[in-house]
């Protein structure tokens, strides 16, 4: 049994303050970043009894991708920073868990180089239209080259980024030389800049939907837009082409006080109608919230933070380590709950949710 909690306390020792802060904070007040596992922790599930669950299986497939369990690596920027190995040492732990990675754009080991460490694994794209649309168009046709299975459009930062007062009081600037070699180069030097002030000079804040239906367009893999909360954008991102939706607020760090993803999943599961999966991050924290996520009728989930403390404290192993406590906790609480695959878990197990 592997002390998720314990493991997050640990990696704060291994880290700069500066550098924990960057990784766990968010927005403003962070009331969001702290409603998150807060939503999850409201549901209560409804147990069922002798069902026969001498054997449980969490296996699952989504958009053609094959899942030791229904639970994704999120993406998340600069890996390096959280381990000398970094993004390669992540993909490595995924791979060996039998699930896939999201590896984000703003990565620093290319996302080439990713692909070599997955050895074959699954792995899939996290991507920003870019204000250079030839170079969003050229990133695209890479991760189909590298053999990336899907590609994960991120909506929720395009406009601003979020304010985040940790990093401000830090001030915040990536380490010299940090690379970003999808983009072929450093981060220029430059101590009075952070990461995020470096992405709104790439970003395009002037996306609309018509841009998603190009971006579907120009993408020969399964397009997933993540940062959806609203139902109506739900659907609106269906109409455009995407192949999933992934209900997210960017772990709590682009508008504070935006509703917990739990709170958002189950309205958008039911104006999605079943035409696309439906997944979820945000504050994704044991295995009952992933039955949770389920329940309501996400296809799975993206857990993001507590892989990022497995990665910083044990490197690729650390990141199996969190996989296969989450699995092994979905596992036990699927058995309380007479389920014995995903299929079998619905909102009959859920108390309340289904009647809102
Ligand atoms: C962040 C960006 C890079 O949230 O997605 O830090």
């Amino acid at each position: 049994m592997l002390d998720l909690e314990n493991l997050e306390h640990r990696a704060r020792e291994r880290l700069s303050a500066t550098m924990y802060n960057y990784f766990a904070g968010g927005a403003d007040d962070e009331t969001t970043l702290a409603d998150n596992p807060a939503a999850w922790k409201r549901i209560r599930l409804v147990p069922r009894v002798m069902r026969d669950v001498s054997s449980v299986s969490i296996a699952t497939e989504v958009l053609g991708t094959p899942l030791s369990m229904p639970i994704l690596v999120g993406p998340w920027a600069f890996q390096g920073l959280a381990h000398a190995e970094g993004e390669a040492a992540t993909a490595r732990g995924a791979a060996a868990a039998g699930t896939a990675m999201v590896v984000s754009t703003v990565a620093t080991t290319s996302l080439e180089d990713v692909a070599a460490a997955a050895a074959g694994s699954p792995l899939w794209f996290q991507f920003y239209l870019l204000r250079d649309r030839e170079m969003s168009a050229d990133l695209l046709r890479r991760a189909a080259a590298a053999g990336y299975r899907a590609v994960v459009m991120t909506v929720d930062k395009l406009p601003v980024p979020g304010r985040r007062r940790r990093l401000a009081a830090d001030r915040f600037s990536l380490p010299e030389g940090t690379g970003i070699p999808n983009f072929g180069y450093a981060v220029p030097e430059d101590h009075d800049t952070g990461p995020d002030e470096y992405l709104r000079g790439l970003l395009d804040p002037s996306v609309t939907f018509a841009d998603l239906e190009w971006a579907c367009a120009e993408c020969r893999l399964p397009l997933v837009v993540k940062g959806i909360l609203s139902p109506d954008d739900a659907v609106a991102a269906v109409e455009a082409g995407a192949a999933g939706i992934i209900v997210s607020n960017h772990g709590g760090r682009q508008l504070d006080g935006a509703l917990a993803t739990a709170d958002a999943l189950p309205a958008v599961v039911d104006a999605v109608g079943g035409r696309v999966p439906v997944l979820v991050d945000g504050g994704i924290r044991s295995g009952a919230d992933v039955v949770k996520a389920l329940a309501i009728g996400a296809a799975a989930v993206l857990a993001t933070r507590p892989v990022i403390w497995g990665l910083v404290v044990h490197g690729g192993p650390g990141v199996e380590a969190v996989l296969r406590e989450l699995a092994a906790e979905m596992s036990h609480a699927m058995a309380l709950c007479g389920a014995r695959t995903v299929a079998d878990i619905d909102r009959g197990l859920i108390w309340g949710v289904a009647c809102r």
